[in-house]
């Protein structure tokens, strides 16, 4: 018998991975009735899906569960029960303290558990609470639901593909090594099923995610472990796939393979976000970052020497315990050299349990707020310019959806600018040739080079 349709609102914080990893939590309790809902205050069951990252990340969820215990005391009252679940990395880290701080949580759970979410809920129903945070040691990908293909579609022309999750880096400033577990890749031909699925439904763009994703060695059908750069070779064969893109990748990790998928594999983006964090090596040893300013910079020279055409982003902390002026300005010398078409800066924030909190040379407030503003400025600079490279050039765009200006079409760049133009929703899932005549803010504006709409005609007629 089909369960009586429940409400599920579930909200994300924080990385890409939190974005996949909702997905399969929609998909793994539709079977139980639930069916998504915009709204928080109308749902059966509103789960959080929380990022540890930073301080500002988790102090989110604090703020957001005491409005939900205003909503759920609302529901009582109208006679509903709505249960809340905390999910993500504050759920791993700080399980028992959610639980004590916030009497409004009904389940936590953490992230290698999610597809005991309709178990978890059963036993919240019959016993008031229920928590996983334990690294159950069978693989979840094998027991999470895949989605439907009416909800593929409507997830729209571009994916996020889980390949790999955890981290063996234990950089010093960072959580995820301990809420995420060591580094586990998902082997070949799971995700070869996965994105044939995808794209038979529609989807034009995978990005490949994992939190270190060049340490993917997955096991592949020929009994190999086959690293990141050949499961992009494989991938980029099955039919409907156009572009291929992958994230977070680690300076030490990146292997032969993946430069030669760089050259040889067109459906592989030219744009690759590679941290670094500081330009100093000082900084960079006591970050455990296994790399210095030079190896970087030898790693960028080799992505480029295989694609001229090829762009970075970045990750960058500042005020890193024992960071001085000098340290901070070989981080500006190593963005002026490196060159970036965009870049994530931070302020470090100690998180506990970490070695980097420990460390006492802090850095005081003032001058990580003047370092980050000196820093964010040379950023946003190599940013426009790279975006204003763009105008009076003709660039392939990936259609993704209708504009919000009436006639308008946004896609991305191989860059991942948005870039509109004026032209029918048609050509939505294609990547066609767009002539970009002006820049607004961080968008591209164009129209679709001559011969692009014949091209889309001649899709349709197909
Ligand atoms: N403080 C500030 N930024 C951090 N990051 C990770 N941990 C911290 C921290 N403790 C940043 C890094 C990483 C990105 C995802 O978040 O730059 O690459
Ligand atoms: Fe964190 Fe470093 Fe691993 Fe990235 S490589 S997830 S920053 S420990």
């Amino acid at each position: 018998m089909k369960p009586p349709p429940r409400k599920l609102h579930i909200k994300s914080y924080g990385c890409q991975m939190n974005v996949y990893d909702a997905q399969r939590m929609v998909d793994t309790l539709a079977p139980q009735g639930f069916v998504e809902t915009a709204n928080a205050d109308d749902a059966d069951l509103v789960i959080l899906n929380t990022c540890h990252i930073r301080e500002k990340a988790s102090e989110k969820v604090y703020s957001e569960l005491g409005r939900l215990r205003l909503a759920k005391e609302e529901a009582a009252r109208a006679g509903r029960t709505m249960r809340i679940a905390v999910a993500g990395c504050v759920a791993q880290a700080e399980g028992t303290e959610i639980i004590n701080r916030a009497p409004v949580v009904d389940v936590v759970v953490g992230p290698q558990s999610y597809h005991h979410l309709p178990q978890l809920l059963a036993r919240a129903e019959a016993d008031g609470r229920a928590i996983e945070t334990e690294f159950p040691a069978e693989d979840k990908f094998g027991f999470l639901a895949q989605p439907k293909a009416a909800s593929i579609r409507a997830r729209g022309i571009s994916a996020f593909v889980t390949v790999q999750e955890g981290c063996d880096k234990f950089c010093t400033f960072c959580v995820v090594p301990y809420t995420r577990g060591s580094e586990v890749s998902r082997p070949v031909a799971a995700i070869v099923d996965e994105v044939k699925r995808l794209a038979d439904h529609g989807v034009r763009e995978i990005t490949l995610i994992g939190q270190n994703v060049n340490a993917y060695l997955g096991d592949g059908p020929d009994g190999r472990s086959w690293p990141l750069g050949k499961l992009i070779h494989r991938l980029a064969e099955i039919p409907g796939v156009t572009r291929l893109r992958y994230s977070t990748s680690h300076p030490r990790d990146v292997e032969d393979s993946l430069i030669t998928a760089h050259r040889d594999v067109p459906a592989l983006m030219p744009f690759v976000h590679l941290p670094v964090q500081s330009g100093s090596d000082r900084i960079l040893a006591a970050m455990n970052r296994k790399h210095t300013a030079e190896d970087y910079r030898r790693v960028a020279d080799r992505f480029r020497t295989v694609r001229q055409d090829l762009a970075f982003s970045s990750d960058f902390i500042v005020g890193f315990p024992g960071e001085t002026e000098e340290d901070f300005s070989a981080t500006l010398a190593l963005v002026t050299q490196i060159g970036y078409a965009a870049a994530y800066s931070f302020k470090y924030s100690p998180r506990p349990g970490t070695p980097a909190a420990e460390m006492r040379e802090t850095v005081s407030a003032a001058e990580m707020d003047e370092r980050l503003e000196r820093l964010q400025g040379l950023i946003d600079s190599q940013q426009s310019a790279f975006n204003k490279a763009a105008i009076g050039t003709t660039v392939d765009v990936l259609f993704e959806r209708p504009a919000r200006n009436p006639g308008q079409v946004v896609g991305r760049t191989a860059y991942l600018q948005p870039a509109h133009v004026m032209a029918s929703a048609d050509i939505i899932g294609q990547v066609l040739p767009v002539r970009i005549d002006s820049l607004e803010r961080y968008s591209l504006i164009g129209e679709l080079a001559s011969g692009a709409e014949m091209r889309a005609q001649h899709a349709l007629s197909i």
